[in-house]
């Protein structure tokens, strides 16, 4: 099964993807995540990455192409993926297709994320994770079982993302609108594209994802 969660930053989508990670055995592929190691890594292209990132736009398209083709090479990736991420242009969306049509795969469904832009704010800038193995958390929607302990590593070191601040959501938001949202309509085309509500809480839009794939 090869999934496309699409929606706007905060809409759920890395959340729900660990989630199906779990349940479908699939590999999550974010590519923000991948962009976020790079910038780790401290390279000329991690230098790059950050300033991209912190300004709130996207990287360029023929880098980020590169990434998740040579990803999706990888041996893990033939049990199924779910892209959390990706493709985030119509010039990535088509590299995409080619991608699957040479590598004889298909995409089980684009699932958009349908979330009210004003609460994305709250939810973006209230979000952490652990510092040791990355797990999700919300200062209001998902906080961890016993306060700062992470409860899947037990883990008591927590980062907050350089791009979550109100500013830089704003400009994450607008590239959403211009550049992302415009490619609902070519799978919408495709036949593929199905919607679930991503106001609704955590375990509803998982229950609500797993009804549209069991139907894929
Ligand atoms: P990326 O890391 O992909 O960020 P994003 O798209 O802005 O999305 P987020 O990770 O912020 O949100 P999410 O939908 O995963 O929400 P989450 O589940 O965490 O990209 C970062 C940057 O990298 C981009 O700005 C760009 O510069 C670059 N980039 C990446 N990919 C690129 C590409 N393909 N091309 C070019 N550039 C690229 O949830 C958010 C919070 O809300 C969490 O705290 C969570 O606990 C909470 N929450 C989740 N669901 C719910 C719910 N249903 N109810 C209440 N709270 C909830
Ligand atoms: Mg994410």
């Amino acid at each position: 099964m090869n999934v496309i969660l699409l929606g706007p930053p905060g809409a759920g989508k890395g959340t729900q993807a660990k989630r199906l990670e779990q349940r479908y055995s699939l590999v999550q592929l974010s590519t923000g995540d991948m962009l976020r190691a790079v910038v780790a890594s401290g390279s000329d292209l991690g230098r790059k990455a950050k300033t991209v990132m912190e300004s709130g736009q996207l990287m360029p398209d023929d880098l980020m192409i590169q990434m998740i083709s040579d990803r999706i090479e990888q041996p893990d990736c033939a049990r199924g993926f779910i892209l959390d991420g990706f493709p985030r242009t119509t010039a990535q969306a088509e590299a995409l297709d080619n991608m699957l049509k040479n590598k004889g795969l298909k995409l089980s469904g684009v699932i958009e994320m349908k979330v009210d832009s004003e609460a994305l704010i709250e939810r973006i800038t209230g979000r952490f994770s652990c510092a040791a193995c990355g797990a999700g958390y919300h200062d209001r929607f998902q906080r961890p079982k016993v306060d700062e302990v992470c409860d899947s590593c037990g883990g008591t070191e927590f980062s907050r993302r350089a791009d979550d601040n109100e500013a830089t959501v704003r400009s994450r938001l607008a590239a959403y609108r211009e550049q992302t949202a415009p490619i609902l309509p070519y799978y919408e085309e495709q036949g593929v594209l199905r919607s679930v509500d991503g106001m609704s809480d955590i375990d509803e839009v998982t229950r609500q994802i797993e009804t549209v794939l069991a139907a894929a």
